[in-house]
């Protein structure tokens, strides 16, 4: 096994509330899976992306839970041991390029970085030369043209597309076994959306690597995913082959979640959910999902339900199939 994660709760403290995000969250991958994490805007999936690495921020708290990375607990790892996870086996694409790249520093600067602590975590001391070679190879991998004016410019001074591109080829670096891909074309054009996400699977199938695919855009989990997680308010909902998933969806939320999603081809516009997620402060006690459910019995509003394997593969959290 990859990754195993284990009732997985995380916790956002503010100056009064507690917000209870994460609320007993699975995930297990086998090495070379490709797997998908589905659900709303809000449900968690960045969150949860973020716990795997350790890098949420200040104000989180991870009060129960297990994440097993290879034989790594990393949930009780310390800081060398991270490191070395986040240097040269699990590598990340951000949601926001922005976000992850220093503005005030060249690209050139960031990349050699990332290349020179990977390397270091393998015992090499590279020289200046072997770093830009090295930079330059991996902005070749990802199609950027024009490498040597990338290399001396500022993240501004590049296309938001770009951006992107150097963001992949930085999480490519550290990604040794397992890349995790947050929404990775949601900042870009359209237009090139479709060629990023080509390249990212290219990539990926070229290095043998493990992914977990985050978003919303469900056309882009069920090309590139063998098998995907709904994620609904912090609890995983359904889990199954993204193909029987799609077609046999079981959880209520699952078929509302894909019926709903605009169907291009036939010009139908979806008409989204009704209703929206809970308030995290106070979040229902039963099914989290019961306030907007069209099948919501009694008992989905004060207990929680359990995950029940109704198939091969295909597990799910409702009252209804228990
Ligand atoms: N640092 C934080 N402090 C408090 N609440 C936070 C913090 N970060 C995230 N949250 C809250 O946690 C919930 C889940 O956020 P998260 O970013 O994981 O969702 P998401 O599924 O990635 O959404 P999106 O699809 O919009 O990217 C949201 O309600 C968000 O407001
Ligand atoms: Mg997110």
């Amino acid at each position: 096994m990859l990754l195993n994660i284990q009732d997985l709760y995380v916790h956002y403290k503010s100056y009064w509330y507690i917000h209870k995000v994460l609320n007993g969250v699975w995930l297990r991958m086998m090495e070379g899976e490709r797997v998908g994490v589905i659900g709303e805007t809000g449900s968690g999936k960045t969150t949860l992306l973020k716990s795997i690495l350790r890098i949420l921020p200040q104000n989180a708290v991870i009060p129960n839970g297990m994440i097993k990375f290879k034989e790594i607990d990393m949930l009780k790892a310390g800081e060398t041991e991270l490191s070395m996870v986040r240097r040269r086996e699990i590598g990340m694409i951000f949601q926001d390029p922005m976000a992850a790249l220093n503005p005030v520093f060249k690209i050139k600067d960031q990349l050699y970085d990332v290349i020179r602590y990977k390397l270091f975590a393998e015992g090499y001391n590279p020289t200046k030369e072997e770093l830009h070679d090295h930079a330059v190879k991996v902005l070749n991998d990802v199609k950027l043209p024009d490498y040597e004016r990338v290399l001396e410019s500022y993240p501004f001074q590049l296309s938001g597309g770009m951006r992107q591109r150097v963001m992949i080829a930085m999480a490519l670096i550290s990604a040794g076994k397992l890349l995790l891909a947050d929404e990775p074309t949601t900042n870009i054009d359209v237009t090139i959306q479709d060629q990023i996400l080509k390249l990212i699977d290219r990539l990926v199938k070229q290095r043998g690597l493990s992914t977990i695919l985050v978003s919303h855009a469900l056309g882009m989990v069920r090309q590139m995913t063998d098998r995907a997680y709904v994620l609904y308010a912090g609890d995983i909902m359904e889990e199954a082959r993204t193909s029987e998933l799609f077609d046999h969806p079981a959880h209520p939320y699952t078929s509302l979640l894909i019926s709903s999603a605009p169907k291009i081809s036939t010009r139908e516009i979806g008409e989204g959910i009704r209703g929206k997620l809970p308030d995290y402060r106070s979040p229902p006690i039963g099914c989290r999902f019961a306030p907007r459910c069209p099948y919501a019995m009694d008992k989905c509003h004060t207990i929680k339900p359990k995950r029940t394997i109704i198939n091969t593969d295909h597990a799910v959290t409702c009252h209804l199939y228990e």
